[in-house]
């Protein structure tokens, strides 16, 4: 450093949270209290815990779509007033128009974020390849199945460029077979696009699967069990979720994972 200094260059904090507490109800319910966290530029977070432990409320809070009770919650060193283009959201539900197309659905997300004409048709394209979508760019959603309406809504968020994709419980609603799809999908496009991901989720698996680092929240109210860097996987995304299972690790991580889940919900690990 030519400054004389010592410091190393700084990774960005996508998001940093201080001592957060989130109530409800006139201050009478606690959904979330004194969470303290930091979450890197370029991770992929998964939110775990029981129902209820406010994973939802801590991703809402990320998107800006309500504001902390107390403490501090900051995005690249700024403070979270209110949702914005650097945080883009998927929610469980399809969340797609049904009057417009796959391409249009997307063309549209770009839209609405000011990006000029010629660069969505050309963006839109590629993001329907990404999606592996390209043969149903023409198809209105209600012709689609469950997983491609849920392709085309992350098409359509990722296509606005946010630096952070907040997700909850994305793949909720499918069926085991396309959820794996989805989940090795998104492994790829993560990959392709580099992004910050935080992802909600309440299956571990999942969970482990997609994430970098687990952050596991305990029941009622929700604060910050556990940070969890899933260190087995050396930092490595697997492309196919059997590379994942075949890794020492992995099932000491699941069963650890769900003896903390089972302490959770039952208040014992018997
Ligand atoms: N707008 C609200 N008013 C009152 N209670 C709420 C509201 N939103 C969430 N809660 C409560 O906060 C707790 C956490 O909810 P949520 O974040 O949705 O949990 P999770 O996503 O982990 O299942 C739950 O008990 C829920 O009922
Ligand atoms: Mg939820």
């Amino acid at each position: 450093m030519t400054d004389g200094s010592h410091k190393t260059p700084k990774r960005s904090h996508a998001v940093e949270a201080r001592n957060l507490t989130r109530q409800y109800v006139n201050g009478t319910f606690t959904a979330l209290e004194d969470v303290t966290v930091t979450l890197q530029e370029n991770e992929i977070i998964s939110f775990i815990g029981p129902s209820g432990c406010g994973k939802t409320t801590m991703l809402r809070l990320i998107a800006g779509l309500e504001l902390p009770t107390r403490g501090q919650l900051l995005t690249f060193d700024e403070p979270i007033h209110g949702p914005g283009p650097d945080r883009g959201m998927i929610f469980q539900a399809y969340t797609s128009f049904p009057w417009l197309t796959a391409r249009k659905n997307i063309e549209y997300g770009m839209k609405v974020v000011g990006i000029p004409k010629a660069e969505r048709k050309q963006k839109a394209s590629a993001m329907l390849k990404l999606m592996h979508l390209e043969k149903f760019e023409d198809s209105y959603p209600h012709s689609l199945s469950g997983g491609m309406k849920q392709r085309v809504a992350i098409g359509r968020t990722l296509a606005q460029n946010p630096r952070i994709l907040l997700m909850d419980e994305p793949f909720g609603a499918l069926d085991a077979q396309v959820r794996w799809e989805m989940q090795e999908m998104m492994i790829e496009v993560i990959e392709r696009e580099h992004k910050t991901v935080i992802a909600v989720t309440h299956d571990i698996e999942e969970a482990i699967y997609l994430s970098d680092r687990i952050i596991f929240f305990s029941a009622q109210p929700g604060r910050i069990k556990a940070n969890i860097p899933l260190e087995f996987k050396n930092g490595r995304r697997f492309p196919r979720k059997e590379e994942l299972f075949e890794q020492p690790g992995y099932t000491d991580m699941e069963r650890r994972l769900f003896a903390m889940m089972r302490e959770e919900i039952t208040g014992s690990t018997a």
